[in-house]
């Protein structure tokens, strides 16, 4: 599957997998469908990853404002992701992926937050693929969270830098995105990764996410590989 030379490739591609809803909508289906689906993409997405020598993939599962949609939307998507995490996690260990939640899972429950930290446990020492899970994840909190870390640390204001700040972060040690998707046609960041999407390429696709497949990120990939990168220097 290498279509592209490997310094084409971004090692981290970070998606906001939206339009489960409409895909459903579409359909005369229960959102829940929707979601369903999008979760067969979220397998889908991380084998192509792995198969296109994708280091890093983030995918924002759950925002912080998602807690605002009604009380059996949040149940459904729970449970999701707990069947999810069952039925994967086997496999994702087998397949040298190491998985990382950000965000606050705590929020889900001690059940959840307990079994998303034995995933990380066990799957610590992959190396293949690292794919971070955001889970009740917001930029804006993140950025809040690694303030109040650098001054426990004990930070003085000049001792503060861009790169020690991105160290105490959530997504510390993991490489900012070089590209970020976004599915459905939204084109907007909504809170995602905020700091850490400074310079990434991004891309919106109108493809919803249960439809997102491996030719999906092919394609994504190969816009990518078209892009001049310039992280704010002029051209050579
Ligand atoms: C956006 O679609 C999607 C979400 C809010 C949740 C994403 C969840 C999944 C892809 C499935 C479960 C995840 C895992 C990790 C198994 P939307 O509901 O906002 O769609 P709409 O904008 O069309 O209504």
């Amino acid at each position: 599957m290498a279509d592209f030379p490997a310094r084409a490739v971004p090692a981290h591609v970070a998606i906001i997998m939206d339009g489960n809803g409409r895909w459903a909508a579409a359909r005369g289906l229960p959102r829940a469908a929707g979601h369903r689906e999008g979760a067969k993409a979220v397998r889908r997405t991380i084998e192509a990853a792995i198969a296109q020598g994708v280091r890093y993939l983030t995918l924002f599962a759950f925002s912080s404002e998602n807690w605002q949609r009604p009380a059996d939307e949040v149940a459904d998507l729970t449970f999701l992701m707990k069947h999810y995490l069952r039925s994967e996690l086997d496999e994702l260990h087998a397949r040298g992926v190491k998985l990382k939640v950000i965000g606050e899972r705590e929020r889900f429950g001690p059940a959840l937050t307990g079994e998303l930290e034995a995933a990380e446990l066990k799957t610590a020492a992959n190396t293949r693929l690292t794919l971070v899970m955001a889970l009740s994840y917001g930029g804006r909190a993140d950025i809040v969270q690694a303030a109040r870390r650098a001054m426990q640390a004990g930070l003085k204001p000049e001792e503060l830098t861009e790169r020690n700040f991105a160290g105490f972060l959530s997504t510390e040690g993991i490489p900012d995105p070089d590209l970020m998707i976004r599915t459905s046609g939204e084109e907007r960041i909504s809170n995602f990764l905020l700091w850490q999407l400074a310079y990434a390429e991004i891309l919106f696709t109108p493809v919803l996410w249960p439809d997102f497949t491996a030719e999906s990120l092919a394609a994504a990939l190969a816009d990518y590989a078209t892009r001049e990168r310039r992280f704010g220097a002029r051209p050579a």
